[in-house]
């Protein structure tokens, strides 16, 4: 897989490049200035590009346009314009689609974007606003990729998607990791492959049927599970331990059970009640998951141990990221939820936020991630051709 940080010492004032970037966050969290985790990781890459003259063409989705009741207007990228422009400190021009034509970029934006000066940057509108993006479609994205030399991929938070902007453009393109895209593969990597014992394995969220290709990758590395949340209701249901009103997966006991058989399964002693059901560690049971964490080499943690988003329920997740933070354990975190404990916590370089919650998960269960196969091929490709 290629990587744009080979290019460092290039000058890229004749590109016009296509930077792919995962910007899929709800107007709730883009309120919350902690949360932009998203856009403060892609600024790197746009700012390497613009250095070295590269004229710079951001493109992602946001939400789900298709899905009942949603408020289309609500999931347009408008906003990030100024957000990401903020952060630059220059201009982000903003790219509607081309509606009357159902094209991505009217031939006249094109042209703009040709005729600007070097370094200048633009986004352009919901990619799912287009039908053809999640069917891969190459019609869709050839427009753009007419326009542009080479593309960029540093959405790793959607690499586990098949979408045109993701994949079908590989095909039109000399295509490149991001500098986003590369740290995350080498921060997981390492986790998976090259870490250190005592390895915790921290599960929260909602299922446990989420959690499973994480469980199944790790049921023989790690030391220790600390399941939390939705996850470890069903741990505890499981075991004949009281929930009450609390949510659970019920079609889950019976492997929540053969899990529970490898004596790696540790669930939460006490627990914070509201209204019948589990919000929250208790105290002692996140006392007890700091003294694990102190000795840990490394720690793997994707999704929140409570109801995070109410504060009253946040105690226990930010304890523990406290506890990360402090840490020398090598350490990586995914999903945006859970990201969320660490607001205003200063990490050191040995703990890694990811930006990917089901692309982490994915990349983590040993799934080979559709945006990162498109790389692989799109480099061997034009390897192929450099020999003839
Ligand atoms: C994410 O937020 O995890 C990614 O952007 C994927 O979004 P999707 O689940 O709507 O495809």
């Amino acid at each position: 897989m290629k990587k744009l940080s080979a290019l460092y010492d290039r000058n890229l004032s004749e590109e016009i490049v296509i930077v792919r970037v995962d910007l899929n966050i709800n107007n709730k969290t883009l309120k919350e200035k902690k949360a932009n985790l998203r856009v403060t990781s892609i600024i790197p890459t746009i700012q390497f590009l613009t250095k070295r003259g590269a004229k710079v063409v951001l493109v992602s989705h946001r939400g789900r346009p298709e899905a009942i009741n949603t408020d289309v207007k609500e999931l347009t990228l408008k906003p990030f314009a100024l957000l990401i422009g903020k952060l630059l400190k220059k201009p982000v021009q903003f790219i509607p689609l081309d509606a009357k034509n159902e094209r991505i970029i009217s031939e006249k934006d094109g042209e703009k974007i040709k005729k600007a000066p070097k370094g200048s940057v633009f986004l352009l509108e919901n990619m799912r606003f287009l039908a053809g993006e999640d069917k891969n479609e190459t019609s869709t994205i050839k427009p753009l990729a007419e326009l542009g030399t080479f593309y960029v991929n540093d959405a790793f938070a959607f690499s586990h998607r098949k979408t045109a902007s993701m994949v079908a453009i590989t095909k039109l393109l000399p295509s490149c990791a991001g500098l986003l895209l590369e740290s995350e593969l080498l921060h997981l990597d390492r986790a998976m492959h090259n870490h250190e014992h005592p390895l915790v394995v921290i599960l929260g969220g909602a299922k446990m049927t989420d959690k499973m290709g994480l469980i199944k990758g790790f049921i023989g590395k790690a030391d220790y599970f600390l399941a939390g949340g939705g996850v470890a209701n069903t741990f505890m249901a499981a075991d004949g331990l009281p929930i009450g009103d609390s949510i659970y997966e019920k079609h889950m006991i019976s492997t929540a059970k053969k899990i529970m058989k490898s004596n790696k399964v540790i669930v939460p002693f006490d627990v914070v009640v509201s209204e019948r059901r589990i919000v929250d560690n208790g105290v002692g049971t996140t006392d007890e998951w700091i003294e694990i964490i102190k000795s840990a080499k490394t720690i793997i943690w994707n999704g929140p141990l409570g109801v995070i988003e109410d504060k009253r329920f946040a105690k226990g997740s930010i304890a523990i990221a406290k506890a990360i933070a402090k840490s020398k354990a090598f350490s990586v975190v995914g999903g945006g939820e859970t990201s969320l404990a660490f607001a205003g916590i200063p990490l050191k370089k040995n703990t890694f936020l990811s930006t990917g919650g089901g692309a982490m998960l994915e990349y983590l269960s040993g799934i080979k991630l559709p945006g990162i196969t498109a790389l692989r091929i799109n480099e061997k490709k034009n390897e192929k051709r450099k020999t003839k």
